[in-house]
C-alpha cells in the first residue's frame, strides 16, 4: 500500500446473494458505518478518501444494492459488461446500462470469464476500450494458472494478458492480480508473491506509461483473501487493495476484512 493511493476494498459476489440478500447486506453495512467502534473508523477513513469499498453483485441485484445505500459510502460493480453500445446481443449488457443503474465499476477479465465462459484476450482488448471510453471504471484482472507458475511462466502470462490490453490500459483503470490457483480454492498467494508479481505489474505499467502517469493506479491482490490474512497483504508496498470472492458475501466477515485495513 502507498498512502498517496485511496486503497480499494472490493467484494466479487460472483453468482450469489439475491435481492433480499443483498438489501439486508448493504443495509447492515450502513448501521455498522453509523456504529462508534470500528464501523464509524471505517466510515471515516472511507470520507477521508483513504479506503473506496465497493461491491460487485449480480445483476438483478444491483439496483437493490444501489437503492439500500444510505451514505455515499458504498461504490457498486458489475461483474461484466459488453462492448457494443445497442442491438441484437441476446444475454448481454452494456457499459451505459450498468451507468445508468448507478455503477461505478465493472469488473472485466475475471479468471472465470476467461476460463469457464473461453473470454479471450482479443475480447477483453475490445471490452477494456468500450469500457475506458464509458464513465464505467474497469477493474482489469489477471492472473496465471498453476501449470504456468510452476513452470515458471508466471511473468511472461502477466505480461501477455497486459500487452493484449495495451493500447488501451491507462492508469485510471484499476488492475487485480488474481492467480487463478488461489481463487475459491484456500490457498492464499504468499505475501511475497503477491507483492512480487503486483510489484511486476506496476512495472511493466510504469515502462509503458512513465513513472507519473501510472502512480495513481491502483494494482489489488484477489484469491481467498480472509479477514486473518488481508492486513498483511495490504501492507505489502505494491498492493492498494483486494479483490474479495466468499470472504465478501456475509457482512460479518466483509467488515472484518475492513476494519484491517485501517
Ligand atoms: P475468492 O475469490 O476470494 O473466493 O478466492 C476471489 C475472486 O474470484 O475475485
Amino acid at each position: 500500500m502507498n498512502a498517496k493511493r485511496t486503497q480499494l476494498i472490493a467484494g466479487n459476489w460472483k453468482m450469489n446473494n439475491n435481492m433480499k440478500e443483498t438489501a439486508a447486506f448493504i443495509e447492515s453495512l450502513e448501521e455498522w458505518f453509523a456504529e462508534d467502534a470500528t464501523g464509524g473508523k471505517v466510515s471515516q477513513a472511507v470520507s477521508q478518501g483513504k479506503i473506496e469499498i465497493v461491491i460487485a453483485p449480480t445483476y438483478t441485484s444491483i439496483y437493490s444494492a444501489v437503492s439500500s445505500r444510505r451514505s455515499d459510502k458504498i461504490e457498486i460493480a458489475a461483474q461484466n459488461a459488453y462492448y457494443e453500445a445497442a442491438g441484437a446481443f441476446t444475454g448481454e449488457i452494456s457499459l451505459d446500462m450498468l451507468e445508468e443503474t448507478g455503477c461505478k465499476y465493472v469488473i472485466l477479465g475475471h479468471s472465470e470469464r476467461r476460463h469457464i465462459f473461453n473470454e479471450t484476450n482479443e475480447l477483453l482488448e475490445k471490452k477494456l476500450s468500450a469500457a475506458l471510453k464509458s464513465r464505467v471504471l474497469p477493474i482489469f484482472c489477471i492472473g496465471e494458472l498453476l501449470e504456468e507458475r510452476e513452470s515458471g511462466n508466471m511473468k511472461q502470462i502477466l505480461g501477455e494478458q497486459l500487452k493484449s490490453a495495451w493500447k488501451n490500459l491507462n492508469a485510471n483503470m484499476v488492475i487485480a492480480y488474481e492467480p487463478v490457483w488461489a481463487i475459491g480454492t484456500g490457498k492464499t498467494a504468499s505475501n511475497q508473491d503477491a507483492e512480487e508479481a503486483c510489484g511486476f505489474i506496476r512495472t511493466e505499467m510504469e515502462n509503458r506509461f512513465g513513472a507519473a502517469a501510472t502512480e495513481s493506479l491502483r494494482i489489488l491482490y484477489g484469491g481467498s483473501v480472509k479477514a486473518d490474512n488481508s492486513a498483511d497483504l495490504l501492507k505489502q508496498k505494491n498492493i492498494d487493495g483486494l479483490l474479495i470472492g466468499g470472504a465478501s458475501l456475509k457482512a460479518d466477515s466483509f467488515q472484518m476484512i475492513l476494519k484491517s485495513a485501517i
